[in-house]
Order: structure tokens, then sequence, then C-alpha cells
């Protein structure tokens, strides 16, 4: 059974084959409506970490393909916090046809792939966030027609939405240069696993991963989970913020890409998010037309 817990788990004919599906879907949304192909299907999604984008996205994305949905909201506390994950994963296998997890440790969701009967999509984890990589690759390929040799300069904390942006990139052609301080970088055994191996470079400085770049990227400082480290972050992060300036790095033509909630004055200038250049709600929409593919692709 095929799940959608990481781009590694997808090659490079499914990944373009998505991307492409999303594009389709998006067109024939546009011009006529919701297509009902998902009719009788339920997707459950339980979260342990709120969400704004992933959760309604998902939940638009399966209706507007004829499913429902169920949403369960754990408030903070672990998914196993009642019951082992093996005895949920069998249970909600009996009650819908795919689970979307939103949890704090990537394990959860692998714990609960390898007993659930149902595809298990992958809402964000500690390790990845590989819904947020596809709208992201699918946003590419809206503004420059392709993602093969598009330079993506990522300016950050090498974080769950990092790493499956080095896995999406590396599976569609592009290239992703990471510009974090010592400590926040990918870890050696993650970078030293993509592949190819050419398409993810870390680098310390912010000039060097956006210049030239077709597309500048950016996630907050300290992610969820991690807000006692805030005060900690802001401190090994100063110096990172993607500023007017630093946007005059990047090719002229270069978008701005944020996977949202931003934090103003901390991790993106105001102009920049605000600018011209930022392409971020067309990002957050794309969410809703990337997942239909993958429920489509699981599910159709
Ligand atoms: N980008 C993203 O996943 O947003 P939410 O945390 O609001 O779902
Ligand atoms: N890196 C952020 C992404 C939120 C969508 C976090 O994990 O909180």
């Amino acid at each position: 059974m095929k799940h959608f817990i990481s781009l590694v788990d997808w090659s490079g004919d499914e990944v373009n084959d998505l991307l492409a599906l999303a594009g389709e879907l998006k067109e024939e949304f546009a011009a006529r409506g919701p297509r009902q192909g998902l009719r009788g299907k339920l997707l459950g999604l339980i979260f342990e970490k709120e969400s704004t984008r992933t959760r309604f996205s998902m939940e638009a994305a399966m209706t507007e393909l004829g499913g429902s949905s169920i949403f369960v909201d754990t408030g903070g506390k672990s998914l196993n916090a009642r019951e082992p994950v093996k005895d949920l994963a069998r249970v909600y296998s009996g009650y819908c046809a795919a689970l979307v997890l939103r949890t704090f440790s990537h394990e959860t969701i692998l714990e609960m792939a390898r007993h659930a009967e149902v595809p298990i999509i992958n809402g964000l984890s500690d390790f990845l966030h590989p819904c947020q990589a596809l709208a992201d690759l699918l946003t590419i390929r809206e503004t420059f027609g392709r993602t093969a040799d598009i330079v993506v300069g990522y300016v950050g904390d090498a974080n769950n939405v990092a790493r499956s942006l080095a896995y999406g990139c590396a599976r569609s052609g592009a290239q992703l240069r990471v510009a974090s301080p010592p400590g926040y970088q990918f870890e050696p055994d993650f970078l030293a696993g993509v592949q190819p191996n050419e398409a993810v470079v870390q680098v310390e400085d912010p000039t060097e991963a956006v210049r030239g770049a077709d597309v500048v990227y950016t996630d907050v400082w300290a992610g969820m989970g991690q807000e006692q480290e805030s005060e900690s972050r802001r401190r090994a992060f100063a110096g990172y913020q993607v500023t007017p300036a630093l946007m005059c790095e990047a090719s002229p033509r270069a978008i701005f890409m944020h996977c949202l909630p931003a934090h103003r004055g901390e991790e993106v200038a105001e102009e920049v998010i605000e600018g011209p250049q930022s392409v971020v709600f067309q990002q957050a929409e794309n969410r809703k037309h990337a997942q239909k593919a993958v429920l489509w692709r699981l599910l159709g």
C-alpha cells in the first residue's frame, strides 16, 4: 500500500505526475467545479499540533473531490496518550479510507503506517512536511513553467520544511541551496542520503544561498514544539532575515516563498512578504490543489 509520508518514497516520475495532475485538477476546478470521484470515502485528520492551512486545505480538497472528512484535535497531547498508536491504526482503518497525521514525532507517523490498513498522509512531523513541498513545487512550476534546473535559495532553519523541500527539489530536478547558522544545518546523514547528492547544498552565508537564485524561501526560526527555544534561536538566526537587500542578490525575476505562518521582522521583512515578488498566498492556495492530486492517486 502506498503512503504519502516522505517524497523519498515517490519517484521523480511519480512526483512529476502529481504536479501535472495537481495543475489539471486546479484548471478543472476553476472551469467546472468539484469532481465527485471520491464520493462515499472518508478522510480522517488527527492533529497533535495547530494548523490553519493543512487542516483546511485537506478538508477542502477531500470535499471538492466528493468525499468527506472528520478532524480530531488531540489538544496538544500525544496521539498515544490514551492507547497505543498500533491500536489506533487498526481502529481508524476500520472507519476511513485514508488518514492525515500531524505529529510532534515522525516516528508516530511511521508507527501508524506500519499498522494501518489505509494510506497514511504526513501532514507535518518534526522531521518532514511533504504536502508543503509538493505545493511549493507546483507554485514553482506555475511561475517558471518547469522545476528542472530551478535554483531555490533557502535561508534559515534546516527544519521539516527544508528537508521536504530538499527531497522535492532532488526529485524534480531543481537545486536547493540552504543557508543556516552552525547548529541549525542539515544533519550530515540527511544530506548524504539525498539523491542526486548535488541537488542540495548546505552553506552558512545567506548571500551565497540566494545569489542568482530563482526562488528565495524561508520559514520560522522556532517551529511548533520549539517555542521554549525562541530566544536562543532569535540570537542564532540574527542576520538570517530575508530583507529587500537580500532579495536583490537573487535573480531579478526571483519569487519569494514562505510556507506560513510567517513572523514578520524575524525571518522575513514586511516589505518582502508584502512585496511584488511574494507568492505566499498562491503557494498557500496550492496546498489544496497539490493535496487533491495526492488524494486522487491514493484513493481515486
Ligand atoms: N504551512 C502549513 O503547514 O500551515 P499550517 O501549520 O497552518 O497547517
Ligand atoms: N517549520 C514550521 C512549519 C509550520 C507549517 C513548524 O514546524 O512549525
